[in-house]
């Protein structure tokens, strides 16, 4: 079966930037990506390519050369679906908030939502595939609810998991380390899978792309995520010990790193993994083994979370500790909001729960970060509920650039590891601080001693004295 026509629900940082690469490198398929959220796709419209609600190092490149050739965004759900061969699922599946599972558990309202009306709207057999996060078996609910409430059309699920890490989309996109297909067994589902490959194999080698069951493929994304982000809990657990012990996280990184069974990757410790997925991943893995009664795997997998939290709070707990035991009315200078550097998002952010702890010690906090927009800022602590926006609004105020907002402050503490933060004026922003001028330095990626040597008092994750 040979593709013409793509549709894609969800137009975030997963379905936009996956579908934008699609279209660049299948000129012959039209794709269009749909979206609910009409300021969303009005922004992926926009003319002024900086603009575009997703930033990725390259997307704008990408977007300009496909959009209006055969990549289209739209608010028209129906006539994409309608239109499309094949429909890409990317829409969000959030750590459900309520009910059975709450706080463990996926939510699946907006796949199930999506499916709906994709069964409403098909007059002809199509190919949905997930791409979104899904809980192991989701397919299958997917196929009931398509099979049940459709028109007689044909429907064949697959599931194709996205392994982009943001910030690397494009990169991540262009030259994958595997394609993971999952489908059925059947004849139709072999026929569907190809489809799939053959659209994969326009610019991946055909020995990275794998296809397997589809239980396998939506357990893989899981596994995939909860090893790498144990890589990052293991670390930072160690990064404790070094700071007791007197040991070099970034030193013993190097060392086992080296050693080819271990790899150098993923172990760079930090003030906390954030991020769409690993938290809501493993959060689902728990939940998952918990309903197969499997307590002890739940445990095993719900620790690294449990380490993560720590993280966090041990890295303001740092803070107070050493400004005299009190934050109260001292300004704090957060270099950083983005989950990780060269994205905008801010889901699950280090910074947000470092932030919220600090406030609730009554300190003012001042934030710049490149690319994360103020209504962003605001808009994920007044989620947390712990104070009023008003409150919020009164003791964190953000700046457009860091040395107004690392003026007349006590303490800078370094939340994301933006390279321009290694390049700024060290001694103008010393020298505009209140003195003893203290530095946490939570990504490890500022050069310690020469701040040492300006007279900063430095704290570098992992590090001890
Ligand atoms: C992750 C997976 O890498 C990707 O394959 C999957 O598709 C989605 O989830 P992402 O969340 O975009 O990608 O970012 P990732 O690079 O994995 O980083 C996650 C968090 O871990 C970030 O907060 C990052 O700063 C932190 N991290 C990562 C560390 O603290 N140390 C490291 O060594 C690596
Ligand atoms: P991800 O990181 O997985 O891409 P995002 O939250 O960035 O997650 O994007 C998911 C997108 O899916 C959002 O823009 C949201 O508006 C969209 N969406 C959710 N439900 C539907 C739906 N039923 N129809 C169309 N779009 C939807």
């Amino acid at each position: 079966m040979n593709i013409k026509n793509i549709c894609c629900i969800g137009a975030g940082y997963v379905g936009g930037p996956t579908m934008a690469v699609v279209a660049q490198k299948c000129p012959h398929i039209k794709v269009t990506i749909v979206d609910i959220n009409a300021s969303r796709i009005a922004a992926w419209n926009n003319q002024d390519l900086s603009k575009l609600p997703v930033f990725e190092p390259g997307l704008d490149k990408i977007v300009g050369e496909a959009r209006g050739r055969n990549l289209f965004f739209s608010t028209d759900i129906d006539q994409a679906i309608d239109e499309a061969d094949m429909i890409f699922m990317s829409v969000n599946t959030p750590t459900k908030t309520y009910g059975k599972g709450k706080g463990m558990a996926a939510d699946l309202k907006y796949i199930e939502l999506c499916a709906r009306q994709i069964a409403r709207v098909s007059k002809s057999d199509k190919i949905v595939v997930e791409k979104s996060t899904l809980p192991v078996r989701t397919a299958s609910a997917i196929k009931n609810i398509l099979e049940h409430t459709g028109n007689g059309v044909k429907f064949q699920i697959l599931s194709n998991p996205e392994f982009l890490a943001e910030g690397t989309a494009v990169q991540d996109l262009l030259n994958p380390d595997r394609v993971l297909i999952g489908g059925d067994t059947t004849d139709a589902g072999q026929k569907a899978i190809q489809a799939l490959v053959d659209v994969y194999a326009n610019w991946v080698p055909k020995e990275r792309i794998l296809t397997t069951n589809v239980w396998s493929s939506e357990l893989s994304k899981l596994t995939a995520n909860a090893f790498l982000a144990q890589r990052v809990s293991s670390i930072n657990a160690l990064s404790q010990l070094c700071e007791k012990s007197g040991a070099d996280v970034h030193e013993v990184s190097k060392a086992i790193g080296m050693d080819s069974r271990i790899g150098s990757k993923f172990l760079k410790a930090s003030v906390g993994f954030g991020g769409s997925c690993f938290q809501k991943d493993i959060l689902n893995l728990v939940y998952i083994a918990k309903t197969y009664g499997l307590n002890e795997v739940a445990d095993y997998w719900e620790q690294v979370i449990l380490m993560n939290e720590h993280q966090k709070n041990r890295f303001s707990d740092n803070i107070v500790t050493t400004l005299y035991n009190t934050v109260s009315g001292k300004k704090i200078t957060f270099l950083g909001w983005a989950f990780k550097k060269d994205t905008n998002d801010t889901r699950e952010s280090p910074a947000i729960q470092v932030a919220d702890n600090l406030l609730s010690e009554r300190a003012h906090i001042s934030v710049y970060d490149p690319k994360v927009v103020e209504e962003r800022i605001y808009a994920d602590l007044d989620y947390l509920n712990t104070r009023s926006s008003e409150e919020n609004r009164a003791l964190l105020q953000v700046s457009n650039d860091p040395y107004t907002a690392s003026k007349a402050s006590h303490a800078i503490a370094v939340l994301t590891e933006w390279d321009e933060f290694k390049t700024y004026d060290w001694q103008k922003i010393y020298d505009q601080m209140q003195k003893p001028a203290f530095v946490f330095d939570g990504r490890g990626i500022l050069d310690t001693k020469a701040l040492e040597k300006i007279g900063f008092v430095c704290y570098k994750i992992g590090s001890g004295s």
